[in-house]
């Protein structure tokens, strides 16, 4: 690669820093326009040569009971993001989905899912329609399914995004009256689907008013779910959690105490650091400061402790898509174009990475690797399966409480997996039991777990049995 002199680099990152303060809006967290519109794929690098620009000594640890946390978008299923279907998921590694997104009337407060096909329709292997009752098809019936087959699997739903946040369906939460319809919504939702709870995803509440209506969603959502554990005499909470910036003027309005006091997680958004609105090529999701951008995720952590979150509840966000830039000689220089994308401008399928003809940087000090082709004079930031691991060891060491990965659709199988990757460091992964008890579900097959004999019901029908 080509290395530009220091004095210039200083000039550019000292120019940058004052455009630049904050990340932008994690604008990759989004509903693409055309979800059928086919995907983009170039040439792929088979054996790139990887280039380890530094080391950093870590501590193995081996805790119990971290947490891998990975978005499952219900648009996954359409051409865009090739066809990944639910039954593509290998739940191994994970410890939560966060199913997304379901939408919200910012006037009412009311929670609805958002493609009754992808969500409750869709057909799968095993499927039989013609089965006696009312009941439930669809992803979220292959969520369901996983959970049975994986008991320490939770699915959350997940509400929002990055798309009806800006067009401002989270406009209800400084309404009394719309954040009760909220609450109720989602407890009914959760026993209608079976979840394992709600993940929250404003991005971002724009002033004081909307940051403590928010803080007081988080508080009024976990006296629900505790009346809902309590009334069920469920073993287990009914889990809460939150998606959360990087980027200081979007986590400025946050009530931090509040919805610490009432979250279980909080899912740092530790990407998105650069892209299209900067005018320097940067690290899109580096953990240390690494002097071109004034963003990092130990900043940010930093950031979120001080203002009072517990830190084993933080889990560090991990990107499975890269950032391009074009025509640059790469970190802190100039460019023009950000390039095609997968399916958004600049935002790459990491799949599909690194392109035939790029080789591989890994920063293991700043915790950032982004690929570059000389020729084409294009520059990729994105985690391969090292850095992946290294975010999994810092979230380790760091007594964070495990990692999160935005989205599942793009990844790669088996050792290339940056989920497995980050899961590889974690330890032993939270055993915590999922819920499959919703005797009050508006499907007959979620009530009867899809016919399996699991309820306590059965359970209490076979222990008398046996005693007789
Ligand atoms: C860098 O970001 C931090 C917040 O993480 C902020 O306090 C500081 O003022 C910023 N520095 C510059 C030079 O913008
Ligand atoms: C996507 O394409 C499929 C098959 O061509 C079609 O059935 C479906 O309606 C399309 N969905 C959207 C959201 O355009
Ligand atoms: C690697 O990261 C460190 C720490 O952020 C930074 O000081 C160093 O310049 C980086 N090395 C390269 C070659 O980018």
């Amino acid at each position: 690669m080509t290395f530009i002199p220091f004095a210039r680099l200083s000039l550019l990152v000292a120019a940058a820093l004052t455009v630049v303060s904050s990340v932008h809006a994690t604008e990759s967290m989004r509903i693409p326009a055309n979800k059928n519109e086919t995907m983009r794929v170039e040439a792929q690098q088979e054996n790139p040569s990887v280039h380890q620009v530094a080391k950093r000594t870590m501590l193995g640890r081996q805790d119990a009971g971290l947490v891998n946390f990975a978005y499952y978008v219900n648009w996954a299923i359409y051409a865009g993001l090739g066809n990944f279907m639910p039954t593509d998921i290998v739940p191994d590694h994970l410890t939560h989905i966060l199913y997304s997104f379901a939408d919200i009337d910012p006037a009412t407060g009311h929670l609805t899912l958002s493609d009754e096909w992808a969500d409750e329709q869709i057909t799968f292997d095993g499927d039989d329609t013609t089965e006696a009752g009312t009941n439930l098809y669809g992803c979220l019936k292959q969520m369901y399914k996983m959970k049975l087959a994986k008991r320490s699997l939770k699915v959350l739903l997940s509400v929002g995004g990055y798309t009806w946040s800006q067009e401002g369906h989270f406009g209800f939460v400084t309404n009394d009256a719309a954040r009760a319809q909220f609450v109720t919504d989602a407890v009914q939702l959760i026993e209608d689907y079976g979840f394992d709870g709600i993940d929250l995803d404003f991005e971002f509440p724009a002033n004081a008013d909307e940051g403590t209506g928010y803080g007081k969603l988080f508080t009024e959502l976990r006296a629900a779910f505790d009346t809902l554990q309590t009334t069920k005499g469920d073993a287990e909470p009914y889990q809460l959690t939150v998606a959360v910036s990087s980027g200081a003027a979007n986590y400025a309005n946050l009530d931090v105490p509040t919805m610490d006091a009432a979250l279980s997680y909080w899912n740092l958004m530790a990407y998105d650091y650069s892209g299209a609105w900067l005018d320097f090529v940067a690290n899109q999701a580096n953990v240390i400061p690494d002097g071109v951008n004034n963003v990092s995720t130990k900043q940010a952590l930093d950031w979120y402790a001080g203002a009072g979150a517990t830190t084993n509840k933080m889990v560090l966000g991990i990107p499975i898509y890269g950032r391009g830039f074009e025509e640059t000689d790469g970190l802190g220089a100039t460019y023009n174009g950000v390039g095609a994308g997968t399916t958004d401008p600049g935002v790459w399928a990491y799949k599909n990475l690194p392109f035939a003809g790029a080789e591989v940087f890994e920063n293991t000090t700043s915790i950032s690797s982004y690929s570059y082709d000389s020729a084409k004079r294009e520059w990729i930031s994105y985690d391969t399966p090292a850095i992946s691991a290294a975010k999994g060891q810092y979230a380790a060491d760091n007594g964070l409480a495990g990692t999160m990965f935005w989205e599942l659709s793009t990844d790669k199988v088996g050792e290339d997996s940056l989920v497995t990757a980050a899961a590889g460091k974690l330890g032993t992964l939270d055993a915590t039991e999922n819920h499959i008890n919703f005797p009050n579900s508006k499907w007959d097959n979620i009530k009867n777990n899809l016919g399996q004999s699991t309820t306590r019901r059965s359970h209490m029908r076979r222990t008398r049995a046996v005693s007789l």
